[in-house]
């Protein structure tokens, strides 16, 4: 089998973990898109430990990393900070998992360096309340120079430091002239960024390779794939509510162009929802709860972003999102996330439409300006008080939180084969 794992929201659903769990049965996992603007959990029990848990916040490396006998593979669409996948490696060392002839990283991925960072930085100041509230990893300035082709670096330029030393002289130089005009800001120095490109070649140079060509070998010996989304459709550049959206593609839509693998090698893509909805950074959300429901979720499912560790606004779960997502993904079944969470709720919402001037719309209107006027129509649904975290089974679930997710399965009209009643790996209901 081979799979494709997507988040249907604005992020955070839970995507490690659902990763993670199916990187046992799979030999390889892939992180295609996107780049440490991603923080995927992942909770592994170690009876050593002071909490008898492992848990591992991966930005770049994929989330099957923790299991030892997996490949783990970065490929074209990624944009790799070295700096942070370096210290992802080092912090998975220090557990004893080391990634040595099991981790590629594509020589045509694009590399972020600390002139990114910087740029993103000045950016989001300088737009004060208009701000996007990016992560601030540099990740839509190393996009921009992905596109603009002229000053970018690649995970190949390491190969050739001599030719790399002249490419960053021109980068630099240019970039010096962007912050000084635009922000009035201090200059960054070439040489110290060369020397670190040094350091990056030396440690990294040894997992670069053609990714396209080791997953088409991989294909061909019939091994079982996953592809591991990062964001969700909802912050997808083309689809999602531009211009509060990531900069890559990352609703399924760019799984093949991110790694040079057709879509159709998907047996499943399986969509990763939470079973209400959270957002971290500016940008519309019609279902927000900002008052004590809100906070409510916020406290009970820690919702306090993996990356950057702000708190993430939360609201009710939205079914006209979750459609869109499903429609536009080719989303075959759907993992619910986090219905521990609303466990305590006396009444639960779903919203099943929007009303448009007077018009009840179903189909998302991802073009912000109308989605301004879309006021939610809700369902409301009975709560349940019992504490579901160690149940196995669906049939054992109380009657409302059976009721809930049936009424969002018939709304979504996709099967909801996975259900996440806590954050470790075997509080996770199969149907
Ligand atoms: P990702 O970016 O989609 O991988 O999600 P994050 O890791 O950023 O955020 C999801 C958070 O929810 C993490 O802290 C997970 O450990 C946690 N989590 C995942 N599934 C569940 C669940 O079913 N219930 C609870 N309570 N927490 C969960
Ligand atoms: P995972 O993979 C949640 C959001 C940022 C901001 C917008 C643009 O963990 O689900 P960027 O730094 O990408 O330019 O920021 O996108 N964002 C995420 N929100 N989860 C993520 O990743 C995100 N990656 C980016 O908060 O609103
Ligand atoms: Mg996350």
């Amino acid at each position: 089998m081979n799979y494709c794992v997507i988040g249907l929201q604005w992020g955070d659903e839970g995507k490690g973990k659902v990763v993670d769990i199916l990187a046992e049965s799979c030999d390889i996992v892939v992180r295609y898109n996107g780049g440490s603007n991603a923080g995927h959990t992942v909770v592994v029990n170690n009876p050593q430990a002071p909490s008898r848990e492992d848990r591992f916040a991966l930005h770049l490396l994929p989330s099957g990393s923790v299991r030892p006998n997996v490949a783990c593979i970065i490929t074209n669409g990624v944009v790799v900070d070295p700096e942070v996948l370096l210290n992802e490696i080092k912090t998975l060392a220090a557990k004893k998992i080391t990634l040595k002839g099991r981790l590629f990283i594509s020589e045509n991925a694009h590399v972020v360096l600390d002139y990114h960072k910087k740029e993103d930085r000045l950016r989001e100041e300088s737009l004060g309340k208009n701000k996007i509230g990016t992560t601030v990893r540099g990740i839509g300035p190393c996009v921009a120079d992905k596109v603009g082709r002229s000053y970018a670096v690649r995970m190949g330029d390491f190969r050739d430091l001599e030719n790399l030393k002249g490419k960053l002289q021109t980068i630099i130089e240019y970039k010096n002239k962007v912050f000084s005009a635009l922000y009035s800001a201090e200059p960054i120095d070439a040489a110290g960024i060369f020397e670190k490109c040094k350091l990056y070649a030396d440690k990294l140079s040894p997992f670069v390779i053609d990714t396209t060509e080791f997953l088409h070998s991989a294909i061909a010996e019939g091994k079982s794939i996953l592809f591991e989304g990062a964001q969700g459709t909802m912050l997808d550049i083309d689809h999602g509510t531009f211009p509060f959206v990531t900069s890559s593609n990352s609703s399924s839509l760019g799984m093949p162009a991110g790694c040079g693998v057709p879509a159709k090698t998907i047996n499943e893509y399986l969509g990763v929802a939470k079973a209400y909805t959270t957002r971290v950074g500016a940008g519309p959300f019609p279902t927000e709860q900002d008052n004590e429901i809100g906070r409510y979720l916020r406290d009970k499912g820690n919702e306090y972003g993996t990356t950057t560790g702000r708190p993430r606004r939360c609201g009710w779960f939205d079914a006209v999102v979750v459609s869109y997502a499903a429609k536009i993904g080719a989303i075959d079944a759907i993992a619910l996330m986090h219905l521990d969470t609303l466990t305590g709720l006396k009444e639960l919402r779903i919203c099943r439409a929007y009303d448009i001037d007077g018009c009840e719309k179903t189909f998302f209107p991802a073009n912000i300006a109308r989605l301004a006027k879309a006021t939610c129509v809700y369902d409301t649904l009975s709560g349940w008080d019992e504490d579901i975290t160690d149940i196995k089974s669906f049939e054992q679930l109380p009657a409302n939180a059976q009721g809930y997710i049936r009424h969002i399965e018939d709304v979504i009209g996709k099967p909801i084969k996975m259900i996440g009643v806590g954050p470790k790996r075997n509080q996770t209901i199969s149907k």
